[in-house]
């Protein structure tokens, strides 16, 4: 029988700020089934799409993402928070559900003749992965898939990522 992925994600009220549910996904990568399961079912997605690299946002989309990329056997680029990357970098600033934040990727990392899924643990108003999309598609690479492992749905984040042609997964959905 399949494992119940959902019901290992933990779920903390009022973290980091009061209000929010937080899903925290330590849970289900800390259960060694758990945590396979989660980066197979997102690799058997687009195996065979000739996906060339996958990109991982810092730093709970570095977890899925580099397991992923693996699986598929595909080159793996992380998405970083502003400052960790040596070399010449291009950035955007995006809007988060609890602050305001930075992306940069290395300005050479990947281009024109590469096809690029985006993979991060979870999507709530899409700002992160909107901003990482547009961050890689100014490299010239193709964009055109984005897998996660929770989609918080009433925030609408994977809705914006579909009017911007990308292609939207998730192993789960919470409200
Ligand atoms: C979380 C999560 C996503 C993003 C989703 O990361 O891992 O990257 O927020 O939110 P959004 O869809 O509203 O943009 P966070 O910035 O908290 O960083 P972390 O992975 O370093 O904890
Ligand atoms: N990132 C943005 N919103 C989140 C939430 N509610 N739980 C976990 N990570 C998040």
């Amino acid at each position: 029988m399949s494992l119940d992925l959902k019901s290992l994600v933990r779920t903390i009220p009022d973290y980091p700020k009061k209000g929010i549910l937080f899903r925290d996904i330590t849970t289900l990568i800390e259960h060694p089934q758990g945590f396979r399961e989660s980066v197979e079912r997102i690799a058997a997605l687009y195996a065979g799409q000739g996906i060339t690299h996958v990109a991982g946002i810092e730093a709970r989309g570095f977890i899925f993402g580099a397991g992923v990329a693996i699986a598929l056997g595909a080159g793996f680029v992380p998405i970083r928070k502003k400052g960790k990357l040596p070399g010449e970098t291009i950035g955007q600033n995006y809007a988060l559900e609890y602050g305001v934040d930075t992306i940069e990727i290395h300005a050479d990392v990947v281009g024109p003749a590469h096809n690029v899924l985006l993979v991060d643990d979870l999507i709530a108003t899409g700002g992160t992965a909107l901003a990482a999309v547009g961050l890689l598609r100014r490299t010239g690479a193709a964009v055109a898939h984005a897998a996660f492992v929770i989609d918080l749905v009433e925030l609408g984040g994977a809705a914006r990522l579909a009017a911007e042609d990308v292609a939207v997964s998730a192993l789960m959905e919470f409200e």
